[in-house]
């Protein structure tokens, strides 16, 4: 089965063709890093707008890069949601478009069910059941992978998603968008024990995150301390991933044992940490779960991802009607209500 993927829920325009989604045939990302690092975050307007601009050049370069023309396909798949939705609509409007124009099987994938189909492409695929902790720029959250398609949500931050609050104290240190990555560089230099930053402790003992207490007390201690000298920022920047590293390990092994499950995906942007996964793959081998995590092209916005879970649901026979629309709010499984444990079978509903 070759399908063709289009991606633009952020600030990536990517697109992709896969066969039997599996074998990446190619995976084209038009970065807009450089678009929004004069404002130190993503802009929706000027995303949406580059988003038309390379849109139709990115698919093209997808098709020719594989060496297959629209005819060809045996499908389309788009990322639905979540997302900026004027970023959205503008992935789904083309994706439309080519599919009743050229006939074709249309599918609307969730871009976080993409992020962890992404371990899906690599040599070592994981096997049902799982958990999957999908770590972005806008989510943090640990879904229980019952079977294909079937997802339960197991933990999610409370407040900031880890990428938010990593971009948010490299603003802060003056190290530039995206901050993940330039968090990573200065802290290599930089001591982790330097700083001891709390971590937020869940009373009710649910399997959840949050990085708001830690963002305010890094900056906190950047005021105290202004001006930084160079050794500072590395030591603050340091410290800040690995209490980020602790919390998202600690949480996600916990969950495991507590709900038996033996294996972990690691995946989205932040998964791309060095520390993260070193640190994860660590604390998994101690306790017998095995890691997946997918290299860290495949781990950042890509449509190979997307291309891969929405083959999975045009062969489960998924279709979407052309009226289908952007949805930004998009859930991949809904949060488990009071009373009922996130993995009793009450909460395993399949997303349709
Ligand atoms: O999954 P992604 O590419 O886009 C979203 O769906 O949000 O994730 C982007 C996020 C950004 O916040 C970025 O700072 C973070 O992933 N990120 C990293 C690294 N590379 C990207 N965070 C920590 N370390 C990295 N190496
Ligand atoms: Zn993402």
């Amino acid at each position: 089965m070759l399908v063709l993927g289009v991606e633009s829920s952020c600030d990536e325009t990517a697109a992709a063709v896969l066969a039997d989604g599996r074998r990446i045939l190619s995976n084209v990302v038009a970065s807009q890093d450089a678009l929004h690092a004069p404002y130190g975050g993503v802009v929706p307007e000027l995303a949406s707008r580059r988003h038309l601009e390379v849109i139709v050049p990115v698919v093209e370069t997808a098709l020719a890069d594989a060496g297959v023309g629209l005819s060809d396909l045996d499908g389309i798949a788009v990322t639905q949601g979540p997302g900026l939705v004027g970023s959205l609509l503008v992935g789904c409007s083309l994706a439309k478009s080519l599919a009743y124009v050229h006939d074709k099987p249309l599918v609307g994938v969730n871009h976080l069910e993409g992020h962890i189909y992404a371990a899906f492409l690599t040599d070592d695929p994981p096997v049902h059941p799982f958990l999957a902790l999908v770590v972005s720029g806008g989510h943090t959250a640990l879904y229980h992978a019952r079977a294909p398609l079937a997802y339960a949500l197991v933990g999610q931050t409370r407040d900031d998603a880890a990428g938010e609050a990593f971009d948010k104290v490299a603003k802060l240190l003056g190290l530039g968008f995206p901050g993940g990555p330039a968090i990573e560089r200065a802290a290599k230099t930089g001591d982790p024990k330097a700083i001891t930053f709390p971590l937020a402790q869940m009373t009710d003992g649910a399997s959840d995150f949050s990085f708001s207490g830690l963002k305010t007390s890094a900056s906190l201690y950047v005021k105290r301390h202004a001006p930084l000298g160079e050794g500072q920022v590395a030591d603050i920047a340091a410290s800040f991933q690995a209490a980020v590293v602790k919390m998202l390990v600690r949480k996600t092994v916990k969950a495991a044992l507590r709900t038996g499950v033996k294996r972990v995906v690691l995946t989205g942007g932040v998964a791309a940490n060095g520390p993260l996964r070193a640190g994860l793959a660590a604390e998994a081998a101690e306790h017998g779960i095995t890691l997946h995590v997918p290299p860290p092209r495949l781990c950042t916005d890509n449509a190979a991802m997307i291309t891969a879970a929405g083959t999975a649901r045009l062969e489960a026979g998924e279709r979407a009607p052309l009226g289908m629309n952007a949805l930004p709010n998009m859930e991949l499984a809904p949060a488990p209500t009071a009373g009922h444990p996130p993995i009793a079978p009450a909460s395993r509903a399949p997303l349709q």
